[in-house]
């Protein structure tokens, strides 16, 4: 089992707020994981910091094929084949997904007659042919919005696959569709890391492991049986069990004076 994605006590802030506070995690090959974890816990800036984002300072590791990532500028962690699905420049009106493809495809090194037969193969696999002529700013529904998503993904390759909010927003029939993408897209070559909010999309789909986020930390990782918890008793329940104060206990047992410590009384 080759790990595909290795992340060793990831750090990430914005100024003095720290986010990400000592992530660890790892994706072998031909696996999906879920992450599931609380608003505001560091879901979606675990992505932008493993695709590069500039507005973090970073410390720790993360690791594709054994190649460290955060020393790499935005497209050369796309050509070593993180791919984070709808990375366009939206600045470019009027660009149609078949330019963007085309255009994605060659800054990662294919060549224009190997992208064109890929994105045909693809957008015919994932429903997507209708969907080529029109601009990449033309209002898509949630639900085309990642279907969309993961065919660019698989159009250009990913060895590793981050798919944030992969089913907010979207009806049950969409939710369906894009579980079914996303097992479309399993390979023994690629690994996908996907962001959930909701335990119903792994009804259709199941994820090889589910990882539960807490204030920038992945507390605990298991199996659909996580799922199952996290739908009965919540985050408190994982909280409790792990001996994690919730929000408010953590509140209550503050003083005052533990938030106000330069107030002169
Ligand atoms: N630019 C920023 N400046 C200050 N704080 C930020 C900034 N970006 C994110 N944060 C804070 O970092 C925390 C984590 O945010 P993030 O978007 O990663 O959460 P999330 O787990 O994806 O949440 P959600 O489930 O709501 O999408 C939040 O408290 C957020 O307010
Ligand atoms: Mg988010």
């Amino acid at each position: 089992m080759t790990i595909a994605l290795k992340i060793e006590d990831l750090h990430a802030s914005i100024g003095d707020i720290e986010i990400l506070k000592g992530l660890d995690l790892e994706v072998p090959f031909g696996e999906v994981h879920a992450i599931m974890g609380p608003n505001g816990s560091g879901k979606s800036t675990l992505c932008h910091v493993l695709t590069g984002s500039p507005d973090y300072e970073v410390s720790g590791s993360a690791k594709l094929a054994g190649e460290e990532l955060l020393d790499k500028d935005v497209t050369e962690r796309s050509i070593m084949g993180l791919i984070q699905g709808f990375q366009y420049p939206t600045e470019v009106p009027g660009v149609r997904l078949y330019e963007f493809l085309v255009e994605a495809g060659s800054e990662r090194g294919m060549d224009r007659s190997t992208i064109e037969g890929r994105i045909k193969t693809e957008a015919a696999r994932f429903d997507m042919t209708d969907f080529l002529n029109r601009s990449l700013n033309d209002d898509l529904s949630g639900g085309e919005k990642k279907r969309s998503e993961i065919f660019q993904a698989a159009v250009l390759g990913p060895r590793v696959a981050l798919l944030d909010e992969i089913d907010s927003g979207l009806d049950i029939d969409a939710v369906k569709q894009v579980a079914e993408a996303v097992e479309e897209m399993r390979s023994p070559e690629i690994a996908t890391l996907m962001i959930t909010h909701y335990s119903r999309i792994l009804r259709y789909l199941t994820p090889d492991r589910i990882h539960v986020m807490l204030d920038g930390k992945i507390v605990e990782s298991g199996g659909a049986e996580l799922a199952e918890e996290l739908e009965d008793g919540g985050y408190d329940a994982i909280r409790d069990r792990l001996g994690i104060p919730t929000q408010s206990e953590e509140e209550t047992t503050k003083k005052p004076s533990d938030f106000y410590t330069d107030l002169p009384f």
